[in-house]
């Protein structure tokens, strides 16, 4: 099989199952408008057509500005000259994942702290300091070629768009640098100095939230799309946290909010009144919670590599769902609560412990993230759209939870050039 490419026109061919995210009549599985025996055409890594396979050669045939359609089809050789048709042996396509939850700018790890919590040790704000230290202390260079390779660790298992937040400098010279080697990987940057109070203003947190909205971030803002706060017992109060998240806003930035890990706190509140685009976590979430949010345009972004890895109850998607509320999924790939980039893998825990069906664990990942980042670009398969895309290497979306730990990652390939 062949790569593809960006440039130029690229048909995707032999798709048993093609998860849209588009739903139109005649196509099945609801929100994830499936095309079955499908195909997609590419084209300057945008796609162009989606379709039944057989109606494929019929949409090709025109770019060739042939009057007649029948010479066309009798010299198929010559307008196949300029389309790579690429067969993909009756497997499925999705969009590629939208992570849209990660801290992947850190040094060290913090493996013995996992370890002790499977000891019985309780999940705490508080480690996160320890890897603000390791962070410090690292070149950028060092932190340059980590996060190099997280972002191929993420392709390499189909994320094609994802978010990486600083929050491991909380000064402001690692703060900027944090968002600045960020960007060198995504647009999709979020400022987080207000992630906990570094152990410097341990007893005066009010002035380093001074801090966060004065010096550190004007040096941020410009090379960061969203502001985040971690809104916690052990981290900051409601107040301090919307103190942080007005001050973002008043830069430009978008606001995303880190609420109800811990407990039901006052996170998603603050969330839904600053009209977010997303709540991240939403583990703890008292009825008020859940009927602001199926109120609001507020995404909840549940995290359950955190729950598999702090040994906290995971969040109830179904309650969520079923209240009208738009969950996304998301990794937060950071060394503390959740070190796994695997979105095949959020899912499959999603599906077997948060009442999620499969095929709504797939649309949380893709559309859903999109939404959360509030993209129309990504996570679905319609002509305008990137071509983000994901071959499996199975017949169906719904292995990705079936088959949970297996490699099903055949091919990804971002804005129509094959990255993995
Ligand atoms: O999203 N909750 C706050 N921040 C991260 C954890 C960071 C850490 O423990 O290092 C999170 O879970
Ligand atoms: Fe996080």
């Amino acid at each position: 099989m062949s790569d593809g490419g960006a440039a130029g026109r690229m048909l995707l061919t032999g798709i048993a199952e093609l998860v849209t995210n588009d739903p139109a009549p005649g196509r099945d599985g609801g929100p994830l408008g499936i095309v079955r025996d499908a195909a997609v055409l590419v084209e300057d890594g945008l796609v162009t057509w989606v379709g039944p396979a057989t109606h494929a050669t019929e949409r090709l045939a025109p770019r060739h500005e042939r009057e007649d359609r029948r010479e066309a089809e009798e010299h198929r050789t010559l307008w196949d000259a300029d389309v790579e048709v690429v067969d993909v042996g009756a497997r499925a396509i999705i969009p590629g994942f939208v992570d849209s939850h990660t801290h992947l700018v850190f040094g060290g790890d913090r493996a013995e702290e996992f370890a002790a919590r499977m000891a019985g040790r309780r999940y705490e704000a508080g480690g996160i300091r320890s890897t603000v230290a390791a962070t410090r202390a690292a070149t950028d260079d060092e932190l340059r070629a980590r996060l190099a390779g997280f972002v191929a660790e993420l392709h390499s298992q189909g994320t094609t768009t994802f978010e990486v937040k600083s929050g491991y400098g909380l000064s402001v010279a690692d703060e900027e640098r944090l968002v600045g080697l960020a960007r060198e990987v995504t647009e999709e940057v979020t400022f987080l100095g207000a992630h906990v109070v570094p152990a410097e203003y341990a007893d005066r947190p009010d002035e380093y939230v001074d801090l966060v909205v004065g010096e550190m971030l004007a040096a941020c803002a410009p090379h960061s799309r969203w502001v985040d706060v971690f809104c916690e017992r052990g981290a900051f109060t409601p107040e301090q946290s919307r103190r942080v998240l007005r001050a973002g806003a008043a830069a430009g930035l978008g606001v995303r909010v880190h609420g109800n890990q811990l407990g039901e706190g006052g996170g998603v509140g603050l969330a839904v009144e600053l009209g977010a685009a997303s709540v991240d976590h939403c583990t703890y979430l008292s009825d008020a919670d859940v009927a602001a949010l199926a109120a609001s345009d507020t995404v909840a972004t549940l995290l359950p590599g955190v729950e598999f890895s702090t040994r906290q109850p995971y969040p109830d998607a179904r309650r969520l769902i079923d209240a009208g509320v738009t969950v996304a999924l998301a990794s937060d790939c950071n060394p503390g609560s959740s070190f796994t980039s695997s979105m095949p893998f959020c899912i499959a825990v999603a599906v077997r412990d948060m009442g999620m069906t499969p095929a709504e664990a797939v649309w949380a990942s893709t559309a859903g993230g999109a939404v959360a980042l509030r993209r129309t670009d990504v996570g679905a398969v319609r002509p305008g759209a990137r071509a983000d895309l994901l071959l499996l290497d199975a017949p169906s979306h719904v292995h990705l939870a079936y088959r949970p730990g297996v490699p099903l990652v055949a091919r990804v390939w971002k804005d129509g050039a094959a990255i993995a």
